[in-house]
């Protein structure tokens, strides 16, 4: 066994303390980077609730108003700190706080589910038109389908949140469809991941005439709705006008 001198113990001994005050400041730093980015996550996470809460306020207003939901469902998520990382590489970006915030748009995603196509629109308007919402931008894959037959409405906003810290702007992605769009998103999702397929162009054939025809009922299904509207709003005598009225009042507000 290696004798040690009395002298060179108490070096190695300093020299262990030094290591660790190192170590222990790369942990701290390491620790500092980790905390901002969950700073970061917090800012997202009070901007998807404060677009379902705003959703949410302007489904129930369209419920009071014309005793019809044009919200089937909203879905949110936080994109995963790996799926972050991972998309940045792919593009070749920095990974800092500043590269996130000014290259991944859909940190905060929202999916909002509609009825029917112009629910979509209405509901788009209205809140791109409250005074702190941000339109980034606006991609319209309903009236310009993907080519793969891909159907939605993406707008990209920017709105605050607010902190002890001060305000924070913070950017999010919210998808807005039919029922039926987003039945063929989720499983032209699902078969594109799929390992293994044979005929990748028939299948994409296929796919591309699932959305035609899906969004074809789309469109039969709103005349259906708009001609009853219509038909109601003419034959409608004074009672049913007055029993109308009433049902409004059964509507729950969200209290
Ligand atoms: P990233 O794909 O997120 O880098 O953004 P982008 O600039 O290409 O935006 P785009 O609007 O094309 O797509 C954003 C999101 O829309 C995707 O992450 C999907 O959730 C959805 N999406 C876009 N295209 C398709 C599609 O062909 N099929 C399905 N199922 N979803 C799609
Ligand atoms: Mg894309």
């Amino acid at each position: 066994m290696e004798h040690i001198e009395p002298n060179n113990q108490l070096n190695l001994f300093e020299n262990n303390e030094a290591m660790q005050n190192v170590l222990m400041e790369q942990a701290n730093e390491i620790l500092d980077t980790l905390l901002d980015f969950k700073a970061i996550m917090m800012y997202y996470s009070a901007a998807i609730r404060r677009l379902r809460t705003k959703l949410e306020i302007l489904n129930t207003e369209f419920e009071v108003k014309y005793q019809r939901n044009p919200i089937s469902n909203i879905q949110s998520r936080l994109k995963s700190q790996v799926s972050i990382m991972e998309k940045l590489n792919r593009k070749g970006l920095p990974i800092t706080k500043e590269s996130i915030e000014e290259n991944i748009h859909d940190i905060a995603g929202v999916r909002v589910i509609c009825s029917y196509v112009d629910d979509i629109y209405r509901l788009a308007d209205a809140l791109v038109g409250q005074d702190d919402i941000e339109l980034v931008v606006k991609k319209d894959y309903i009236v310009n389908p993907k080519p793969n037959g891909y159907r939605s409405l993406h707008l990209i906003v920017r709105l605050p949140v607010y902190f002890t810290d001060g305000t924070h702007y913070v950017t999010a992605e919210i998808q807005i469809r039919t029922i039926a769009m987003d039945f063929w998103a989720s499983l032209e999702h699902q078969i594109k991941y799929k390992k293994k397929i044979n005929n990748p162009e028939v299948v994409a054939g296929k796919l591309k005439q699932c959305a035609d025809i899906i969004s074809y009922t789309d469109i039969m299904m709103q005349n259906i709705r708009k001609e009853m509207d219509d038909e109601q709003a003419e034959d409608a005598d004074l009672a049913e006008q007055l029993y109308e009225k009433l049902k409004r009042f059964d509507v729950t507000l969200g209290e």
